[in-house]
């Protein structure tokens, strides 16, 4: 089915857009008013931008329902400074408690039970029990619109990071002793469509090694009984696509299973290339590309 996003009405668009576009990580960002008042609010419309300059951009949109424009954009217009509060999986229902509709001028770091940490360089406080905040000078608010549905980029130059010290590790590169960040320690939140969300754990991270430097043969090199394998997944032909030449069959490659394949297939090719397919699958499945290769060029 096609959608043209000019005959969906606002909250079509709004509903179909979050559902696909997901994702996404949230933000919680502290804004004060020119009195001074302090307001906290969840935003999914959130990512990072740049990181030399450090850029950041969250956007509170103008409602669907009535096309009021929400505190926080008011706050960063009257004062251009925002703390920025990564949400995390044990804050989740605090911070959709604070995405509750409090009249302005309601601090919802009391609404919502969290504490207030004095950020360094800006007005705005931090939210304490985040692991990662960035204070952020906002350099531009930008409307894309003026009707119900439309964002306000919000972009925030990222001034000073805090990192909880439960998230760091000491690694020597070079000689040198530098912090690294255990992504398996975050455990990160994003919001998807409707009520859904997801939460980034040991159990769902994977790793895609980078190609780096290094072309890939690409897929159209790959010979074609591979590339027009019934039983290779795309993701499959990605990992085997990946390498830097064909490899070469590698006679001290010793693999009992393989052994088995051959002998038990000899008289039956189709068969063979068939199981051989499904082992090397299994194979690309464990990350073991190099394993795989060696499987697969045994069926010419
Ligand atoms: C997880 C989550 C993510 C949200 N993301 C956004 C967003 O990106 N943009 C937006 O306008 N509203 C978003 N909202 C809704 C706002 O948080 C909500 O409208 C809030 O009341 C705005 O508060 P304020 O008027 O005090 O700024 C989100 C709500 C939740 C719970």
């Amino acid at each position: 089915m096609i959608f043209d996003l000019n005959e969906l009405k606002p909250a079509e668009k709004q509903y179909y857009l979050q559902h696909v576009i997901a994702p996404r990580p949230i933000c919680f960002a502290s804004t004060i008013d020119k009195e001074g008042h302090v307001n906290l609010s969840p935003f999914s419309f959130f990512n990072l931008f740049s990181t030399h300059p450090p850029i950041v951009i969250f956007s509170p949109s103008r409602r669907v329902r009535d096309n009021t424009t929400k505190h926080t954009l008011q706050n960063v217009l009257e004062v251009p400074e925002v703390a920025i509060n990564i949400v995390t999986y044990d804050m989740v229902h605090q911070a959709s408690l604070a995405s509750c509709e409090f009249p302005k001028g309601v601090n919802e770091f009391i609404k919502a039970g969290f504490t207030e940490e004095p950020a360094t360089l800006v007005k705005p406080p931090m939210v304490k029990e985040s692991k990662v905040k960035l204070e952020c000078k906002v350099i531009e608010v930008k409307p894309l619109g003026t009707e119900g549905g439309a964002g306000n980029l919000v972009i925030c130059e990222v001034l000073r990071m805090h990192i909880a010290d439960s998230l760091l590790h000491d690694s020597l590169v070079s000689a040198q002793t530098i912090k690294l960040i255990d992504q398996r320690k975050i455990n990160h939140v994003a919001r998807l469509g409707g009520d859904w969300y997801c939460q980034v754990n040991e159990q769902n991270l994977f790793q895609v090694e980078k190609p780096n430097t290094q072309l890939g043969i690409g897929i159209d090199a790959l010979p074609e009984n591979i590339r027009g394998s019934e039983i290779l997944s795309g993701n499959g032909l990605g990992q085997l696509a990946n390498v830097q030449e064909l490899p070469a069959i590698d006679a001290s490659f010793d693999d009992d299973h393989l052994k088995q394949i051959i002998q038990y297939y000899n008289l039956n090719p189709d068969e063979m290339e068939m199981e051989l397919h499904l082992y090397a699958k299994k194979l690309l499945k464990e990350g073991k590309v190099k394993e795989a290769w060696q499987v697969l060029l045994a069926a010419y």
